[in-house]
C-alpha cells in the first residue's frame, strides 16, 4: 500500500517527505485554508517534495464549475490529481476531466454504492473517509472492505483510505488491500512509535558503550570508507 500525507502544510511534508517513504499527497479546501500563502505555490511545493500524486479539490458544486476549476488546477502541476465531491455533479465532471485525461480523486465516498458509480465515472482513487465514518457508529473496516470486495481484484479505480485518525486505520487499509492511504503527519509520526523499539535502541547503546574501545574501531572503520570513496 502506498502512503500519501493528508495536509496542506509544506513544512509538514518537508519534514515527512525525508523518512523516504511518501508517495504522494492529498490536500483539502479545510487544510489548505488553515495554511500560509498562496494556495497554488503550496500545491506545487507540495508536488516538488512528494514527487508524486498530489490532490487538489474543487469548490464549485456544478459540473461546468467542476471542469473549469479542475482543469485550472491540473494546470498548476502536472503531478496534480483533481478531487471531486461525490455528488450527481461530481459524477458528471469526473467523467469529463477522466475523459480529457485528467485523473480524479473522487472524494467523500461513504458506500460500496457510491464506489462503484466513482469507478465507472472513470475515477483513479476512490476517497473512503474512514475516522468520519467511525465518527458516526459506522465501522469503517467493514465498508472499506466492501468497497475493495465491490470494485473487485482488477479494479481500474484505485481504493484510498482517508481521514485516518489513528496508526489502526493505516493497518486495516493495507490489510483490506486498498492501494493508498493518506495519513495527516501526526498519524505518520504515530505509526513510528513502539516501546520495545525505543528501549531495544537504548540497550544497544548501552551494550556498545560498555565497549569504548569499539566506538574507536567504529569510527576508524567509517574514516577509512570515506577515505576510499
Ligand atoms: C482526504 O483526502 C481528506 O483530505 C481527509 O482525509 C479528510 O480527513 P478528516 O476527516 O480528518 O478531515
Amino acid at each position: 500500500m502506498k502512503l500519501f500525507i493528508d495536509t496542506g502544510s509544506v513544512e509538514e511534508v518537508e519534514e515527512i517527505a525525508a523518512w523516504g517513504v511518501l508517495s504522494g499527497a492529498t490536500t483539502n479546501p479545510t487544510l489548505l485554508a488553515k495554511a500560509e500563502g498562496d494556495p497554488g505555490d503550496v500545491v506545487r511545493r507540495i508536488c516538488e517534495l512528494v514527487d508524486g500524486p498530489v490532490s487538489a479539490e474543487v469548490v464549485s458544486d456544478y459540473p461546468r464549475g467542476m471542469v473549469a476549476e479542475g482543469r485550472a488546477l491540473a494546470g498548476l502541476d502536472e503531478r496534480v490529481v483533481v478531487k471531486v465531491p461525490f455528488s450527481e455533479a461530481g459524477l458528471e465532471a469526473t467523467r469529463e476531466l477522466s475523459s480529457d485525461g485528467i485523473p480524479v480523486n473522487m472524494t467523500l465516498v461513504f458506500s460500496a454504492a457510491q464506489a462503484i458509480l466513482t469507478a465507472a465515472a472513470g475515477a483513479t482513487y476512490v476517497s473512503c473517509f474512514m475516522g468520519r465514518l467511525d465518527d458516526i457508529s459506522i465501522d469503517s473496516g467493514t465498508v472499506l472492505g466492501e468497497i475493495v470486495d465491490a470494485l473487485g481484484p482488477a479494479r481500474e479505480a484505485q481504493v484510498l483510505a482517508a481521514s485516518l485518525r489513528h496508526p489502526m486505520h493505516a493497518v486495516v487499509a493495507a490489510r483490506l488491500g486498498c492501494e493508498v492511504a493518506t495519513a495527516p503527519g501526526k498519524v505518520l509520526k504515530a505509526m513510528l512509535v513502539h516501546s520495545l523499539t525505543e528501549a531495544g535502541i537504548a540497550r544497544f547503546a548501552e551494550d556498545w558503550q560498555s565497549r569504548p574501545e569499539f566506538g574507536e574501531w567504529l569510527r576508524g572503520l567509517v574514516a577509512d570508507g570515506a577515505a576510499a570513496r
